[in-house]
């Protein structure tokens, strides 16, 4: 074929020889992704049906698919800070970010639903809230925003329940970070590192004062100092995922109140002062800066 004559054949591609066309035997696509389980899985409860449910469930379920990628990356992180591996573990909180950005930037998809369109369907989704997502409960325990409290809003589900309880019980990936910083030798203070893991972390003056050390000669401390960014990292893009989800409530429901039961956008908005790692936060305002020469500080 001249490539005259391929320029003129556009608009199809002839399909090659090799290219399977018999699953009888072979494993497809579908089959793998287990596809047919996932697409049947759209369950939209108005009547009669609106146009506009089906974004609003795909938008909820694939957030959901995020989360449980997410959980599973900074689940192994945890592991691998807990054995010294600081480089892998920075490998998986590379992908944890990206997947951030990803369902951050999601928000856009939603915010195409318009008021008018959300009321047409809301009041059939009566009491669900995404407040009941257990995943992005597990998230928060494991980067180290532990609230025992909240698992009285799994009751209905056991076997979620005690997975959460797991979570809460166990070390956050703060918690295994503090230690490895111990058996590197700086002098994390004792209560820091033996403590009851269900109850929230509180600041330690005794962090602040390690993180300066690292902070303030960071060649010599690289790893920590690496280690550290990236949950810095992680935790901005925590917020910035929050934000939009703020925004977005503000502009589809303004300032009603949640299906969850919550007085709606004041609640999100009370999550915005929350942080996960507030050491890494108070270290900033203590880092010296470079005088310039001449320059006389007031
Ligand atoms: C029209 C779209 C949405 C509206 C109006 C909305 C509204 C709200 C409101 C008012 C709350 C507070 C709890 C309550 O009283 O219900 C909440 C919590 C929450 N929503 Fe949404 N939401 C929407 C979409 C989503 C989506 C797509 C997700 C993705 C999974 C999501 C995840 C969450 C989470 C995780 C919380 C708990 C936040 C916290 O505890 O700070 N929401 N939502």
């Amino acid at each position: 074929m001249s490539s005259d004559q391929a320029s003129d054949n556009r608009s199809t591609r002839e399909l090659e020889s090799g290219i399977e066309r018999d699953f009888s035997k072979n494993l497809s696509y579908g089959e793998y992704l287990d596809l047919e389980r996932v697409l049947s899985a759209q369950h939209p409860r108005a009547v009669p049906p609106r146009h506009d449910e089906l974004l609003f469930i795909i938008q909820h379920q694939t957030s959901e698919l995020w989360l449980k990628l997410m959980l599973h990356e900074l689940r192994s992180a945890r592991e691998l800070i807990r054995a010294d591996e600081t480089k892998p573990a920075l490998k998986r909180l590379a992908r944890v970010k990206h997947i951030q950005v990803t369902l951050t930037e999601q928000w856009s998809v939603l915010a195409t639903l318009t008021p008018s369109e959300y009321a047409e369907f809301r009041s059939f989704l009566a009491t669900g809230s995404g407040f009941q997502s257990w995943q992005y409960r597990s998230v928060e325990f494991i980067l180290g925003n532990k609230n025992p409290d909240m698992l009285s809003v799994f009751k209905h589900n056991p076997t979620v329940q005690q997975e959460l309880a797991d979570l809460l019980h166990e070390r956050s990936l703060y918690d295994e970070f503090l230690a490895y910083l111990a058996r590197e030798g700086f002098a994390v203070p004792a209560e820091v590192l033996e403590r009851d893991w269900q109850q929230p972390y509180t600041s330690q003056e005794g962090v602040v004062d390690v993180f300066r050390t690292i902070y303030n000669d960071t060649h010599r401390y690289w790893a920590a100092y690496e280690m550290a960014e990236a949950l810095v990292d992680v935790e901005d893009n925590f917020q910035f995922w929050r934000f939009r989800h703020l925004k977005t409530v503000e502009r589809i429901i303004g300032s009603k109140r949640g299906t969850g039961g919550s007085s709606g956008v004041p609640f999100l908005r009370k999550a915005l002062e929350l942080t996960f790692f507030p050491e890494l936060y108070a270290v900033r305002s203590r880092i010296q800066d470079v005088e310039a020469p001449g320059y006389h500080h007031h």
